[in-house]
């Protein structure tokens, strides 16, 4: 895949790895995660998540512990301070929808961006799938940068954007939480500002880092301008060129890359049940640097209109 900065080689991976779409997924075989891992298995994981922005993985009947080893293979693990979290497992997210509770991550977002140091990585495992529906799709933000028009490139390039956990606000009080409680949690998570175009700390590459879920306005431009921005910026992940699409079965995972794509739960399931767990490898602080990896839009796969649009702006949204 020219696109990519570190190409999955089939042959140097000790395991297979069979690409869901043209530059984003991969479902990995022969590997069973109740072992642990050796050392080339773990430096092959990260180098196809790398490559593949998310990995699946079918049969893995672990348990909750083996769930964990897998994941501090890549990183120390954090506790979501808002969400709940299972029984006698801080580090493991309980994420569970039925006809109580329908589905509600059905947003695009990457993981915790409202923290200062948000995700790595999110490793999902699903426990109980509906019959049908509840996919999980991912959006490859390299994509969605490299096919900005320039002219909305030149105006995000080097901004940053303010970062809030609004949502969880609003479920924590219909949860009862009092205000001085909100209070703590404000200081204890104080609005992060995020580069809009994030350099991947390992690839280089730069990718869209806003998103709708979190993102409230970018620092610097008035509110009207800022929000015509991010919408162009947030209808990036939307384009299905960019995406891959997961369709879950018992003891299915997924282990995604925040910092390169983003992902978007279908709620299309209700009143069945739908219950995953979710370990989250913590990440660092992100970054923007004008150099790196140049994308030769030449190579690009996305022909048609996606790459005509990046040739030729369209409407002069943001006018200088
Ligand atoms: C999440 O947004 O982290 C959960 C995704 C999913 O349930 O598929």
């Amino acid at each position: 895949m020219s696109l990519n900065a570190i190409d999955t080689d089939a042959e140097k991976l000790p395991f297979e790895v069979t690409p869901s779409s043209v530059t984003i997924g991969g479902e990995v075989s022969d590997l069973d995660l109740r072992n642990p891992l050796n050392d080339e298995q773990v430096d092959g994981i990260r180098t196809a998540l790398l490559d593949r922005k998310v990995l699946f993985f079918r049969d893995q009947d672990i348990t909750t512990e083996q769930h964990l080893d897998f994941a501090r293979n890549f990183g120390e693990l954090e506790v979501h301070p808002f969400a709940p979290n299972k029984d006698g497992y801080p580090e493991v997210l309980a994420i569970t929808h039925d006809r109580d509770h329908p589905g509600q991550e059905n947003g695009w977002h990457s993981d915790v961006t409202w923290r200062l140091e948000p995700s790595l990585g999110s490793i999902l495992r699903c426990l109980e799938c509906p019959p049908i529906g509840g996919d999980t799709l991912f959006s490859d933000m390299y994509a969605a940068y490299d096919n900005l028009p320039e002219a909305v490139r030149e105006k995000v390039e080097g901004k940053f954007a303010l970062h809030d956990f609004e949502g969880f606000r609003v479920r924590m009080r219909a949860r009862g939480a009092s205000e001085q409680q909100i209070t703590e949690f404000n200081k204890a998570y104080p609005n992060p500002e995020h580069p809009v175009i994030r350099t991947h700390p390992e690839t280089g590459r730069k990718g869209i880092y806003v998103n709708a879920a979190f993102t409230k306005h970018i620092i610097g431009l008035d509110q009207a301008d800022s929000d015509a921005l991010l919408s162009v910026l947030y209808l990036q992940a939307g384009n299905p060129e960019y995406q891959c699409r997961f369709r879950w079965a018992n003891n299915s995972m997924a282990f995604w890359d925040n910092r390169a794509c983003q992902h978007y739960a279908a709620s299309d399931y209700w009143p069945h049940h739908r219950i995953v767990e979710r370990v989250t490898v913590i990440g660092d602080a992100p970054y923007y640097t004008e150099d790196g990896p140049v994308t030769n839009m030449d190579e690009s796969p996305f022909r048609g209109r996606i790459k005509r649009q990046h040739a030729a702006p369209g409407p002069n949204l943001f006018k200088t």
